[in-house]
């Protein structure tokens, strides 16, 4: 079974979700819009994390919708009015069939390696026949064969700590869309070029503390934190691939 490589009860585990909310947040609403969530939808949202997501699509599915959303720790989705905030692995836990409009997932799936495809079957077997799945996945190749050694060193080092991880994974994700059954694929992937000082690069910065111990000791990634810090520095972060894709009728 996969082990998930962050740890919810970091210090600043939450800020560092938040970021990544505030980052990536635009695209993913403007893609749910464009699938058509609306009044009356059922979604279930899978790895919610901080729940920005889950709490959009629930103010979009008002006044007779539904949303689950499902994380291995809900502490930050617990309590949320009009939110099923529920404890489960989405690779073990049971969850009704063909009863959901909508799955959506983001940053989840590259965290499962060797499992990508059996979570997409159990998404899949979760919505209702033309139902949307939507999953986003981040990459990390521009950044590990950046041209600047600094940047580059500070990720190879990152990914190195991150063994229950692979960043590489979302290249497949539209295969791995067709090996779940899915019909009418579209997949688009945004590439993220990251500025010193921004929320994006704030953002990468806590990820990489939220792994400091267990970073390759040899390794000094300093300089490339510093191109985090510096305004003048511009590196290539993730590309985010996308799937979209439909159960079939
Ligand atoms: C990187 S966070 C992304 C959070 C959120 N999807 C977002 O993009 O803002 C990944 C989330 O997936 C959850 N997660 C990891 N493995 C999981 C699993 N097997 N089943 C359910 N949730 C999982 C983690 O607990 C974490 O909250």
């Amino acid at each position: 079974m996969n082990e998930y490589g962050f740890n919810p009860t970091w210090s600043d585990e939450q800020r560092r979700l938040a970021l990544l909310e505030r980052c990536w947040n635009p695209p993913t609403i403007a893609k749910l819009k464009r699938a058509g969530v609306g009044p009356g939808w059922r979604c279930l949202e899978v790895g919610a994390g901080n729940g920005s997501i889950a709490r959009w699509l629930r103010d979009a599915v008002r006044p007779n919708g539904r949303v689950v959303a499902v994380d291995l720790d809900t502490r930050f989705i617990a309590n949320e009015p009009s939110i099923e905030a529920r404890q489960a692995n989405i690779l073990t836990d049971e969850i009704e069939p063909e009863a959901f409009d909508l799955v959506h997932c983001r940053a989840l799936l590259h965290h499962l390696p060797g499992n990508e495809v059996a979570a997409l079957k159990r998404m899949t077997a979760a919505l209702r026949p033309g139902g949307f799945l939507l999953a986003e996945e981040p990459y990390s190749g521009p950044m590990i064969g950046s041209r600047t050694p600094a940047w580059a060193a500070l990720w190879q080092a990152f990914v190195a700590a991150m063994p229950h991880a692979d960043y590489i994974w979302p290249l497949s994700i539209g295969s791995a869309f067709r090996a779940a059954g899915l019909t009418d694929i579209e997949v688009s992937g945004a590439a993220d070029v990251i500025q010193g000082g921004t929320p994006e690069a704030e953002f990468l910065r806590l990820t990489v503390e939220a792994v400091r111990n267990r970073l390759p000791p040899n390794v000094n990634i300093e300089p490339g934190i510093q191109l985090l810090r510096d305004p003048h520095s511009f590196e290539p972060g993730f590309v985010v691939y996308c799937a979209l894709g439909r159960k079939a009728q």
